[in-house]
């Protein structure tokens, strides 16, 4: 008998034998869930501005430094969150991004995030172009249009499909870095108190996960926001004196809070929609933890971007060409704005794996996908 047709002689062939059930050691595996589709800006965005006019970019060395296609576009020198929890969820390679995306690859997830986009629909106009959450949410309509074909155009088939994937929202970060707390460019600050502010946000969130939710969605994780005020862009923009060494900006990190409050109570009020199973992930905590564990985590840089000039390397983000720091494993923050993959792959084990609910809530994701 050939010892190779035989699935489990091929196993021990290959040595793949740090799996617990046989159904994880077959070299094929399927993914836990059929497909993985996100929302989002720059942290999660794989390519989608690439070939649009924005200053928002990160197509260019070092970005990708250290990940095997290079400079793909991620703004982080390596995976991004949703790059590992795509992984942890058993998908073999990358989703791909929808701008680049091949047809017959939507059906197991694309990528809708862009750089600089938010809620609103100015937020980030100071960067250039790129696609902000409803015209994401406008893409994710065509594409499962293109879906359709797979189901004979059966739609019920197509949405009962739909209904056990899962979909990671991660927006508006941009509403208050390339918005409100932008103040000798955007009017929001003088229109809006910080409580007021978080309620359009949240009316606008609202609004396009309904949709979502109408289209077959079933299954998401709403990513809150982390603490912005402790950036290294916000801290260039703080530390404008040399008496001056503050870790944080509180006022920012108020209004972060404010949002995230509400954001958690939204998703709680989706919860009460038949079959929505929404699980808010919490990186405001998780963030938190990063720094106040950093020795622990292996970080000694909290403050400071690996790659970028002035101030925390701040005030300006990392530039075509420029040398990052040696090594990125040990620096929470890659660019002024963004986590090295050492930090987002922490940040995403929490979101999958966590069994703590100031992490993710109600159930991590993994439980998610098995719901
Ligand atoms: C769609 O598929 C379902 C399940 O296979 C089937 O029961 C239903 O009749 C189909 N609907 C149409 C319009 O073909
Ligand atoms: C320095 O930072 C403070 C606090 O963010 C701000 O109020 C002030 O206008 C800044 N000064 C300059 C010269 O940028
Ligand atoms: C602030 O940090 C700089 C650079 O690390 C240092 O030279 C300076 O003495 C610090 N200032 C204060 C007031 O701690």
């Amino acid at each position: 008998m050939d010892s190779l047709g035989n699935p489990l002689a091929l196993i021990l062939t290959l040595g793949l034998l740090n799996c617990v059930s046989l159904s994880e050691c077959v070299p094929n595996a399927q993914p836990q869930v059929p497909c993985f589709f996100i929302f989002g800006d720059s942290l999660v965005d794989n390519g989608n501005n690439n070939d649009i006019l924005t200053l928002a970019r990160a197509n260019y060395r070092p970005y990708g430094i250290d990940f095997p296609e290079g400079a793909s576009g991620r703004f982080t020198n390596g995976k991004t969150i949703v790059d590992v929890l795509a992984q942890l969820l058993g998908f073999r390679g990358l989703i791909p991004p929808y701008a680049t995306a091949q047809k017959n690859a939507i059906l197991r997830g694309v990528n809708f995030a862009s750089g600089a986009s938010g809620l609103r629909r100015e937020t980030g106009r100071n960067l250039g172009d790129h696609y902000h959450f409803a015209e994401q949410v406008e893409h994710f309509r065509s594409a499962i249009q293109t879906m359709k074909r797979n189901f004979n155009g059966n739609d019920t088939m197509l949405t009962d499909y739909l209904g056990k994937c899962i979909f990671y929202v991660g927006m508006g970060s941009n509403d208050y870095l390339n918005n409100y707390f932008m103040p000798n460019l955007y009017t929001s600050s003088y229109q809006y108190s910080q409580k007021a502010y978080s309620t359009i946000l949240l009316q606008e969130y609202s609004q396009q996960l309904s949709q979502l939710y109408d289209l077959g969605v079933r299954k998401a994780a709403i990513v809150g926001l982390g603490q912005i005020g402790c950036i290294p862009y916000e801290l260039a923009r703080l530390n404008n004196n040399t008496n001056n060494n503050k870790t944080c900006n509180d006022n920012i990190n108020k209004a972060i809070a404010i949002y995230n409050a509400g954001l958690l109570q939204m998703v709680k009020q989706f919860n009460t929609k038949p079959g929505a199973k929404f699980v808010y992930v919490n990186t405001f905590e998780s963030s938190k933890d990063l720094v106040s564990n950093a020795d622990t985590y292996g970080f000694s840089v909290i403050d400071k971007g690996c790659c970028g000039v002035g101030r925390n390397n701040g005030q300006i983000t990392c530039l075509p060409y420029q040398t990052p720091c040696q090594d990125r494993t040990k620096y929470l923050f890659w660019d002024a704005f963004h986590p090295t993959e050492a930090a987002n792959l922490i940040y995403a084990k929490k979101a999958y794996s966590s069994a703590s609910t100031s992490d993710v809530y109600p159930v991590n994701i993994q439980q998610l996908a098995m719901a």
